[in-house]
């Protein structure tokens, strides 16, 4: 007892003018986010240009992905594999084929399947029940494409790939329950976080090059060195033909 009252002799209550930092503002993402039309650029070409998360959307992504993951459908029955197995062989084989690049993000296949995990259980856990909520998953995708900065080696082409391969190996699995409403609902869903996950992810990170296209930089670069090249060659030609015609 006397312990206990001598601890409280201890407290120190700050008063408002006393603090210099607003621990509620904490929680709100505060640093630089890149404009429109670099988020846009990058977002996959397949999903909707602006992405809405909804309830129903949320909902039809967990109910689907139980079937996926649980091997239910008719076209994941055949294979007698676990469904998270089929799903990740299906999921690398297709992401691999088209952007070799990811190999050297994801060397190992035990992290690249963690990984994998972690983006799901990421997409399946939002809540959209209350426009708050929406503003939360907001606020939790700039955190984690802020997080993303750090991780070696991801560029940003990378993500549009990524979450077009996922929204597609679902609906493939899926078979013949891939309606129209299931590819919105997950299109939709997965556009919104990457929608906002890619605006701190590439605040002061666009290489110009780049933004010509999604993924074939060295090729871009080639021809634009060429096209250059071609230009200066013309004009020295054009310049000497005209040169030598004032000669004749
Ligand atoms: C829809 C898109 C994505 C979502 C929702 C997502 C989600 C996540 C989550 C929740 C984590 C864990 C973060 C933490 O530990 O704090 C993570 C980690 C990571 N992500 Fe993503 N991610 C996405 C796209 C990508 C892409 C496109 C790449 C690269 C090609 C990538 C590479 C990584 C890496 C390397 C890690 C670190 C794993 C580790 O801790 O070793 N992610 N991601």
């Amino acid at each position: 007892m006397g312990n206990a009252a001598g601890k409280r002799e201890k407290v120190l209550r700050l008063r408002q003018e006393e603090c210099d930092i607003d621990i509620d503002a904490l929680g709100h993402f505060s640093f630089g986010i890149a404009p429109d039309h670099e988020v846009q650029h990058y977002m996959p070409p397949q999903f909707p240009i602006i992405p809405r998360l909804t309830k129903d959307r949320v909902q039809t992504c967990m109910r689907t992905w139980e079937l996926v993951q649980s091997a239910s459908t008719e076209k994941m029955k055949q294979y007698g594999k676990p469904g998270i197995v089929l799903f990740y062989d299906e999921f690398f084989y297709r992401l691999f084929e088209r952007d070799t690049t990811m190999a050297l993000v994801f060397p190992n296949t035990k992290q690249r399947g963690e990984v994998l995990i972690k983006a799901l259980t990421f997409i399946l856990g939002v809540r959209a029940d209350a426009p708050a909520d929406v503003e939360n998953v907001k606020n939790s995708c700039r955190f984690l494409g802020h997080r993303h900065r750090t991780f070696m080696k991801v560029r940003p082409h990378h993500f549009a790939t990524y979450a077009m391969t996922l929204v597609e190996v679902v609906m493939y699995w899926l078979g013949d329950m891939a309606s129209h409403d299931v590819g919105q609902a997950w299109s939709n869903t997965t556009g919104f976080i990457l929608r906002y996950l890619l605006e701190p992810y590439l605040f002061s990170r666009t290489d110009p090059y780049e933004l010509y296209q999604n993924t074939t930089i060295a090729a871009v670069r080639e021809i634009t060195e060429s096209t250059a090249q071609g230009l200066a060659s013309a004009m020295d030609k054009s310049g000497r033909a005209s040169r030598s015609s004032e000669h004749k």
